[in-house]
This record gives C-alpha cells, sequence and structure tokens, in this order.
C-alpha cells in the first residue's frame, strides 16, 4: 500500500503546492459561491479528533466535506475512547479503516506524528501547540484575494511566538516573504527544526513599532493559547504593551491588511478599532479556512485536478 499524504506543518507541501492550492481554492470558492453543486468526495468521510475546543475548525471542515459530496465524523475526548487512554497509534489504525482521512486538534505535535504514522489515510493537523497550518493557508490565500502574491512582503506578527507565529515563519521560508516578530522578553518565538526555517525572512524585535515598520500585514493572536490557560495572569502582565491599536497600524505600510486567526479578545491583543475597521480582513480568514481546506482535502485525496 502506497503511503498516504499527510498535512502535519505547513513545510510538508512545496511552494509549487501551494500554488496550486491557492488558485485551486479560489476556483471551488466561485464554485461555491455561485452555488454550483461540486461533489467529488461523495462516499468519502473525514474524522475529526477534538482535544481542545474549536468553533471555526470544526464548522470549516464538516461544511466543507458536506459541499464536496463527504461526511464528516466529530470526536471528542470526552466522549469517545480517546479521553480514556486508548493509544493514539490504536485509534489511528482503527479510524483510518472506517474513514478517508482524519483531521485532528490536540496539545503535543509529537501525538499527530504518531497518529499519522499508523494511519492508511491522511491526516491533517487541526492545530497543535506547536502549529497552525490550516489557518495559514487561508490568511495567505486572503491576503493573495486582497493584495496578490505575498513573494517579497512583509508580514508582522505581534505578541505570543506561539504556533501561529511558528508556521507564519515555516511560511516565510516556503513562499518567500519577510517575517517580523515582536513578543514580550520570554514569549519569543522558538523554531523546532531547523531546515524548516530561513534566518534571512525573520527579524525579531521586543518593540511592536519596530516589528511593523514596512509591514503589508500586521497579524496577532490571544496573549494565552489553549493549554496554557494556568498562564493567563502572567501573561496578561507580560504582554501589557502589546496590544494592535490604530496608532500602531498607522506605523505599517498605508495599505497593510490586518489578521486575527479568532477568536478575539477586543480591548487585549488587538484594539476594536482595528478588528472591527477597514483594514481587518478578519472574517474573510475565517471563510477561507474551509475554502482553503476543500482545495487541501480534494488534493490529498484526489492529487491535482484541472476541471
Ligand atoms: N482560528 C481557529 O482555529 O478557530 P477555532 O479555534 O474556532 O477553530
Ligand atoms: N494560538 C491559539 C489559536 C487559536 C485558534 C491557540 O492555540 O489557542
Amino acid at each position: 500500500m502506497s503511503q498516504p499524504r499527510h498535512y502535519l506543518q505547513f513545510s510538508d507541501l512545496s511552494a509549487a503546492e501551494y500554488q496550486y492550492l491557492f488558485q485551486r481554492a479560489r476556483v471551488l470558492k466561485r464554485r461555491q459561491l455561485s452555488g454550483q453543486l461540486y461533489q467529488p468526495l461523495v462516499g468519502k468521510v473525514m474524522s475529526m479528533i477534538f482535544e481542545k475546543n474549536s468553533t471555526r475548525t470544526r464548522v470549516s471542515f464538516e461544511a466543507g466535506m458536506a459541499q464536496l459530496g463527504g461526511h464528516a465524523m466529530f470526536l471528542d475526548g470526552k466522549s469517545s475512547q480517546i479521553g480514556r487512554g486508548e493509544p493514539v497509534e490504536d485509534t489511528a489504525r482503527v479510524l483510518s479503516r472506517m474513514s478517508d482521512v482524519i483531521m485532528i486538534r490536540t496539545f503535543e505535535q509529537s501525538l499527530v506524528e504518531r497518529l499519522a504514522a499508523n494511519s492508511r489515510v491522511p491526516v491533517i493537523n487541526g492545530l497543535t501547540n506547536e502549529y497552525h497550518p490550516c489557518q495559514i493557508l487561508a490568511d495567505i490565500l486572503t491576503y493573495i484575494e486582497h493584495r496578490g502574491d505575498i513573494r517579497g512582503k512583509t508580514v508582522a506578527w505581534i505578541g505570543d511566538g506561539n504556533n501561529m507565529a511558528r508556521t507564519w515563519l515555516q511560511a516565510a521560508k516556503l513562499l518567500g516573504f519577510k517575517l517580523k516578530v515582536a513578543t514580550p522578553v520570554g514569549y519569543e518565538l522558538t523554531t523546532l527544526d531547523g531546515e524548516h526555517y530561513g534566518n534571512d525572512c525573520y527579524e525579531a524585535f521586543h518593540n511592536p513599532l519596530s516589528a511593523v515598520q514596512g509591514a503589508d500585514l500586521v497579524a496577532t493572536d490571544v496573549f494565552t493559547s489553549m493549554g496554557y490557560e494556568a498562564e493567563a495572569e502572567a501573561r496578561r502582565q507580560a504582554f501589557d504593551g502589546y496590544m494592535v491599536t490604530g496608532e500602531l497600524m498607522r506605523a505599517a505600510n498605508p495599505d497593510a491588511l490586518f489578521m486575527h486567526c479568532l477568536p478575539a479578545h477586543r480591548g487585549e491583543e488587538v484594539a476594536a478599532e482595528v478588528i472591527d475597521g477597514p483594514q481587518s480582513v478578519v472574517w474573510d480568514e475565517a471563510e477561507n479556512r474551509m475554502h482553503g481546506q476543500k482545495a487541501l482535502i480534494e488534493y490529498l485525496l484526489l492529487g491535482q485536478l484541472e476541471d
């Protein structure tokens, strides 16, 4: 049996494959918005494992599979045997005999890798402590829709050096843009496996104003990611001064976009005037989770299509 193709981190696909996926997502989006039925995945099933909360990821995968003619099943730790200690290797063997693709949102990246290593079908990372590749797929698709190619552009990341920031950094190396990251001391972005990250596409700061100089896109995220709730109070203090404000946006390029993967906390990591203002594309980002992932699922299951 040939090995399935997985999507566990952003660097699992090549730049050429991303070029295909971005244009394919736009085809599928146009088709969906014009009301055209397109159902290449009739009879196909996705198992979705959620060990953390979700609104967008769950709905975008479930709606996307339904639109493609397939079906998605929701499993969580509370009501499945996953939460009662069944080894992830056994879960992978069982799920991959009954489904055509598996999506997982969990804590450690290593668990996703163990799942994939024992799966007969493609595994998609729907967020781990370390990465959130499906979100960056949607974010870059959104950038392209609004401003064209992201190659040569500058993205400023303000706040936590978290799963989103680390995935942006993989994308910067692969797709040829610059990432400037401003974090508080102690919350800097750490990379995990050197080969997936480039040095010349990355600059680290502690001052948000320095990071947004020359930025074409300013992005942020919650100060406390899922799984880090015990640190919330310490983080609130450490991240004082890291809110994306109107003043900060004015220090970026005049046509800079604002992105946030959501859920957002107005008055914490982003001012209401920014997220609800004219530079914000957060609702397009959320919608594009579905269109980008439809292209991804179709590609992992059927390969490149011309129609
Ligand atoms: N952005 C994102 O992944 O949202 P959810 O946590 O709602 O899935
Ligand atoms: N960094 C956030 C993203 C949520 C979509 C988290 O991991 O909780």
